[in-house]
């Protein structure tokens, strides 16, 4: 067993709460941002001596988590003002290979490929010799954080490993250190034990035999809980005790204070300028395979084709934040969507209405007031966790919006019959949907809207952190 530290509250993920990048004249340091963030903030700030565990993503955070005292980068003087003495944040220097192998080859390219059913069956995936060799560094890059969490925990500390990327550190912790409570979340979707059992069954073990080191596992949806379940059954032969669902909902507040600040106010203007009176059909995104915006223009296309009516009356705003930009195929997404756009802008365009505007661009402001002037807002999602976006969106629309969602997303089981539900891939049906939505009245839009509001603030990011932290005990 591991000698214990003194953090009685540790959150673990791969992504910290602070980024730092080298720029020309220094370095830039971030913190962290949204409101899942904040809300695990919220608790660490509030317990004396809570650690955040994170990796270092780049060579200078490698450099400096390398300098820091004991890797806690909280005790340079930069990150400490940053984080205003809250908590402490300690980064692994895990070397930049077995890094990169484990978040853009496993955790990006085959974990959450998987989990959002992504592949093109008959020629991915492949695991081969190549593939084993990233598998190890994922293996390493659990170690090191299960090691590093063993070392921070105080004793009965609780630990609350975030997400796909570290699968396996719950069993790898529980191993050094049987004291701690550990609790899992994992923010995407699951799969049925048919599609997860793609992988080789050594490691379909080892993900599901990790996991299964935590005191309690958590999901957005009872959806997801179950196919974790079948799962468990398929791959262990038991399905096990603590399995439970926390929605994780927004926090009006928090985002009410943002989304009106002088900066979105400014965006909305310019927005304004293109929308003018016309209804908005607003969603916002990362550049994500997972999104499905290829299929969710080819539903506008169909929209505008078989509604001439809309002609000159509808604006649809694609607002697309650049992400997983070293993988080819995201990059190729995104150039096929740029095309795609660029012809609906041909075949409808004309001198005094913009039909489509598509942004991809890293501008919270700018995509905040898309979700402020939204009247229907889309998500077509292959599969997504939640989407806290749609649910930020009802929240600061000031145009009380129908929702148009996927039933992939885990948010459609929190919106429940309010929302417009479609199939991802039935482009005709989505198509009609936003026909629909467009038509509905604003009384009948005003009452789904209100009640989809409180759907979405149900259980805000402190509150859902604080659910889990009760529930572990
Ligand atoms: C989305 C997903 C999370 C995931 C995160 C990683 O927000 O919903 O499940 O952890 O992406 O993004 P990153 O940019 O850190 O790879």
């Amino acid at each position: 067993m591991t000698e214990p530290g003194r953090a009685p509250l540790l959150v673990a993920s791969n992504r910290g709460p602070l980024s730092v990048v080298a720029v020309e004249d220094g370095d830039e340091v971030r913190r962290g941002s949204g409101g899942l963030v904040s809300g695990m903030q919220t608790a660490l700030g509030a317990t004396p001596d809570a650690v955040w565990v994170c990796a270092a993503m780049n060579d200078r955070e490698r450099a400096l988590a390398r300098q820091a005292p004991s890797g806690r980068l909280s005790e340079l003087d930069f990150a400490a003002s940053a984080l205003n003495g809250e908590f402490d944040v300690r980064m692994l220097p895990i070397d930049g290979l077995t890094f990169r192998n484990s978040y853009n080859g496993i955790a990006n390219s085959t974990l959450w490929f998987v989990l959002h059913m992504l592949y093109d069956l008959p020629r991915a995936p492949t695991f081969d010799a190549a593939w084993r060799r990233q598998w190890a560094s994922y293996v390493r890059f659990n170690q090191a954080f299960a090691q590093a969490l063993a070392e921070e925990a105080a004793p009965g500390a609780r630990v609350m490993i975030q997400d796909y990327h570290l699968f396996l550190a719950p069993r790898m912790l529980r191993t050094m250190r049987p004291d701690v409570r550990i609790g899992h979340f994992t923010h995407t979707p699951w799969v049925s034990a048919d599609y997860f059992g793609m992988l080789p069954d050594d490691v379909a073990y080892a993900i599901v035999d990790g996991l299964l080191g935590a005191d309690l596992i958590g999901f957005h949806t009872e959806r997801w809980a179950d196919l974790f379940r079948d799962t468990c059954r398929s791959v262990v032969g038991r399905e096990p005790d603590g399995i439970r669902v926390f929605p994780l909902g927004t926090d009006p507040d928090e985002l009410g204070k943002r989304a009106w600040r002088r900066d979105v106010e400014s965006e909305l203007r310019l927005l304004n300028e293109t929308v003018g009176d016309r209804q908005l059909i607003g969603r916002v995104d990362r550049t994500e395979l997972s999104k499905n915006v290829w299929r969710g223009l080819l539903a506008y296309r169909e929209l505008l084709r078989t509604h001439p009516e809309w002609h000159g009356q509808v604006v649809h705003m694609v607002y697309n934040n650049p992400s997983r930009e070293d993988l080819p195929a995201y990059r190729e997404y995104t150039a096929s969507i740029a095309r795609l756009a660029g012809d609906i802008d041909d075949e409808f365009g004309t001198d005094d209405w913009t039909p489509l505007v598509l942004e991809i661009v890293d501008d919270y402001p700018a995509a905040l007031a898309v979700l402020r002037r939204s009247d229907v807002l889309f998500i077509n999602s292959i599969r997504d966790g939640m989407n806290l976006v749609v649910l930020e969106g009802l929240v600061i629309s000031e145009r009380t919006p129908a929702v148009v969602i996927s039933g992939e997303a885990g948010a459609a089981e929190v919106l429940g019959e309010d929302a417009l539900r479609i199939n991802p891939f039935d482009v005709s049906a989505t198509a009609e949907s936003l026909h629909a939505a467009l038509q509905m009245s604003a009384a009948e839009r005003a009452e789904r809207a209100g009640r989809m509001r409180a759907a979405a603030i149900r259980l805000p990011p402190a509150e859902w952190f604080q659910a889990q932290l009760d529930a572990l005990g």
